[in-house]
């Protein structure tokens, strides 16, 4: 028998070190936390650009001149509306649902409402990743309302992606630090390598599958509290802490426990992860502003403590750990975080999966098969 057995092959649990890719899109120095978009270092775009410009550059590979830049944010606030369609099924949904589970669900279904489903061509896959990023906020901000009882909010087209989608949540324009610093978020969360949610979209398209349903691949992955859900997780063990005098006990025996901590860790940074470094100034500013330190300072003291403890394991704080905060700060309810963290990374989705479709082969891996040959098969009447 051909099987492929251990010892013929080596085995890397998780796919960790496998190079499944080549691509020019995102770089991640996990030895030193760096993080560069299409060549340009987080800070400086969290610094200078918005999550409309760095949609852009991720997408088309270039930052966008002035007409280019106009019309990329025309085509998300054109497509920013639901089709009516699209709307008349998410009242149906059940109101208890998981808002991740709605979008998946919605970003499903674009794929029944779409105007040219037909058209491969790599404009039309633009087209296509432009949609589902405008979407997104709009799917979000209307499941959150209708589950409040209350009625849907349309995008408004005189504000950004990010004053939109804090609109369409509450019907109030926001203020200018809280549009800020959701911006940032955004431009935080838009991409980051062969990420787990990336590669499975990745996987879908390579079969020559469509956006849509790679995307829908990619919210399901991002779904689970060791990728995309770890930032609701953070909130609930700060009120399972309870107050600033109870984290140093609290870390010390979910440690000696050998319990995770949520918000850090990660695969590739064994340093501080940049995105974490940038948000925690931003978070400061806007509980600042708030008028609430609390949670800010507990994040201090986890950080602080952690470090100590693991830092020299390759284990700080993620970008998770600090984005619960800012978006508890912006008014966000806890079960929407990862929804926000699936809309600012859906372009990155869609980056990778244009770009490998480019030169597509279907991923095939391989399993060291570790199961038994030749068992003998027996009649059901003679089975125990
Ligand atoms: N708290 C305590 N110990 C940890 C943590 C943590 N958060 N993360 C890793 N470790 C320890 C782990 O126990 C193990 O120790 P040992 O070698 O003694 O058994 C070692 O570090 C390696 O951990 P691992 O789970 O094998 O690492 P991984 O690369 O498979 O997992 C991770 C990476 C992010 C899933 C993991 O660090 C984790 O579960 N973190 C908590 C969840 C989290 O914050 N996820 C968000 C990631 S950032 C956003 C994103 O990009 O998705």
């Amino acid at each position: 028998m051909g099987c492929l057995t251990a010892g013929e092959q080596k085995y890397s649990r998780g796919l960790e070190g496998v190079i499944a890719a080549i691509s020019s899109i995102s770089c991640i120095d996990g030895e030193e936390g760096h993080l560069i978009y299409r060549g340009y270092p987080i800070e400086v775009l969290a610094k200078y650009s918005t999550y409309e410009e760095t949609a852009f550059l991720l997408l088309k590979g270039h930052l966008p001149n002035k007409k280019e830049y106009e019309e990329f944010k025309q085509q998300l606030k054109e497509n920013a509306k639901l089709h009516p369609g699209m709307i008349d099924v998410i009242t149906k949904f059940m109101m208890d649902a998981h808002p991740m589970d709605v979008i998946r669900s919605m970003v499903s279904l674009m794929g029944v409402f779409c105007p040219d489903k037909k058209e491969h061509t790599l404009e039309a896959k633009y087209q296509k990743a432009i949609r589902v990023t405008a979407k997104l906020p709009t799917m979000i901000a209307a499941f959150h309302r209708l589950r409040e009882g209350k009625e849907i909010i349309d995008p408004d087209p005189n504000l950004n992606y990010a004053e939109n989608f804090l609109y369409m949540m509450t019907g109030e324009k926001p203020d200018e630090l809280s549009a800020k610093v959701l911006d940032i978020a955004l431009i935080l969360h838009a991409e980051h390598g062969m990420n787990a949610s990336t590669f499975s979209g990745m996987v879908t398209a390579s079969s020559l599958s469509d956006i849509y349903s790679a995307i829908t691949s990619a919210i399901g992955t991002l779904k689970g509290p060791l990728h995309g859900g770890a930032n609701e997780r953070v909130m609930h063990m700060l009120d399972e802490i309870g107050s600033l005098e109870n984290v140093k006990s609290y870390i010390e025996n979910a440690l000696a426990e050998k319990k995770k901590i949520m918000g850090f860790g990660h695969r590739v940074y064994k340093a501080y992860d940049p995105r974490a470094k940038i948000l925690k100034d931003w978070a400061y500013k806007l509980c600042e502003m708030k008028g609430d330190l609390m949670h800010f300072k507990m994040g201090e003291e986890i950080e602080k403590i952690m470090i100590e403890k693991v830092g020299k394991k390759g284990i700080y704080p993620n970008v998770d750990f600090y984005s619960g905060l800012v978006y508890t700060h912006l008014g966000i309810p806890r079960d929407i975080f990862t929804p926000v963290f699936a809309m600012a990374r859906s372009i990155g989705w869609s980056a990778h999966i244009v770009e490998y479709m480019e030169a597509n082969r279907i991923y095939r891996p391989r399993a060291i098969y570790n199961g038994p040959i030749d068992l003998e098969y027996k009649p059901i009447e003679e089975r125990e």
